[in-house]
């Protein structure tokens, strides 16, 4: 061995390490200083702070309209995540999820396309309908949620089931599929009340059109036409497109379908890695959980501690405890607004909420120490809670 080798060797050599790490720092020169590493370059393009988009377009659709938001960079994402986007409403900040219905490409193109739909007694999608206009900007957060197809988890096929603007993420994943950059194949079971409800159909009768991958199924609740299958969507409809393979099932669109179909997925014993569903957005009324109890007073105080300081609210006990602080001009960090992402995470001081079981993701550790999640909260009583500012 060469004296060279041997004197690497010598572990005395190990104590004049932080010394010669010293001396070489003290001599560097600011010339050669790493001021970005390529991956915190990447991170910063993937999962922006936020994102100032601009509306370039606007398409009425029914009782919604499709906004086509673009920025010299858009983050990129996979088919099913959404945008939270952010309002000031009279001076109080809201935020809201959106799925993106574009595809990743476009996003590489610089855009974003997303759908808002008239809700009833809605904040913020209705005031982005009646106030959102193009050459206006509009501040989003970086795309976020776990609504993916993940090869190593989900089965190659994929049976959608939406309701209402539950369609968007499989219009992002359809085109994701036709495009290319996603492999999975996909039949779509799109429930509405009538032919005229239906939101996005000639986008999805276009992909389907061009890509042998993707099939889209309108069924019916209030008309019996040809070309739609009627009823709800239940598990003999599930069967009667399902393939003989394994697959998957995704359901997006309001809690009151979501329900139905959870009680009839046992009927066809699909493993249950295989259910997904996708959770964003608050559930408006807590008594569409057949759980909800029964006797809880009409209206609470809630004292709110943000940084150590205090405020003290009266509310109505029929929203969430988030919606209730954004009402009031407090504004916790959120995203998701459905009980998956913990942005919303809050310490409950005192006081009962009730959460429903469908919604409740915390950590066992959260639950344990009286973490709960406010966007899935609902108060049973005076409470008193600690939260985060964002
Ligand atoms: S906002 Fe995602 S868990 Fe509450």
């Amino acid at each position: 061995m060469s004296k060279h080798n041997l004197e690497s060797l010598n572990p005395l050599k190990f104590t004049e390490l932080i010394k010669n790490r010293e001396t070489k720092i003290a001599n560097a020169s600011a010339e050669n200083c790493v001021a970005d590493f390529n991956a915190n370059v990447l991170a910063q393009k993937l999962h922006p702070q936020k994102q100032i988009l601009r509306v370039i377009g606007i398409k009425e659709e029914k009782d919604a309209k499709i906004y086509t938001l673009t920025a010299e960079e858009c983050a990129y994402f996979t088919a099913g995540q959404y945008l939270s986007v952010y309002v000031n409403i009279d001076g109080k900040k809201y935020s809201r999820p959106y799925s993106i219905v574009s595809s990743p490409k476009d996003a590489l193109e610089g855009f974003y396309v997303i759908a808002v739909k008239r809700v009833e007694g809605g904040i913020v999608s209705n005031y982005i309908l009646d106030n959102l206009n193009v050459g206006d900007t509009v501040e989003v957060s970086d795309p976020t949620g776990n609504f993916t197809y993940e090869p190593l988890r989900d089965a190659g096929h994929i049976i959608a089931i939406a309701g209402g603007s539950g369609i968007t993420p499989f219009v992002s994943l359809a085109k994701a599929i036709s495009e290319g950059s996603e492999e999975c194949t996909l039949t779509i079971l799109y429930g509405s009340r009538k032919e005229e409800d239906i939101l996005l159909k000639s986008e999805l009768d276009n992909i389907c059109r061009k890509c042998g991958k993707v099939k889209a199924v309108y069924v019916l609740s209030e008309e019996d036409k040809e070309g739609f299958e009627y009823g709800f969507i239940n598990a003999e409809i599930i069967e009667k497109y399902a393939p003989e393979s394994e697959y998957s099932v995704f359901l997006c669109g309001p809690q009151a379908m979501i329900s139905f179909a959870d009680r009839e997925l046992p009927k066809l014993n699909i493993d249950k890695k295989y259910i997904r569903h996708e959770v964003h957005g608050e559930v408006a009324d807590p008594k569409v959980f057949a759980d909800y109890p029964e006797n809880t007073p009409h209206t609470v105080n809630i004292t709110v501690y943000v940084k150590g300081e205090k405020t003290e609210i009266t509310a109505s006990s029929q929203n969430t405890v988030l919606r209730i602080l954004e009402d009031n001009g407090i504004n916790p960090p959120s995203r998701c607004r459905g009980g998956e992402c913990g942005f919303c995470h809050s310490k409950l001081l005192s006081g009962k909420v009730f959460i429903p079981k469908e919604l409740d993701k915390r950590r066992q550790a959260d639950s344990k120490f009286g973490f709960v999640h406010s966007c899935c909260s609902y108060p049973l009583s005076d409470l008193e809670i600690e939260v985060s500012e964002s």
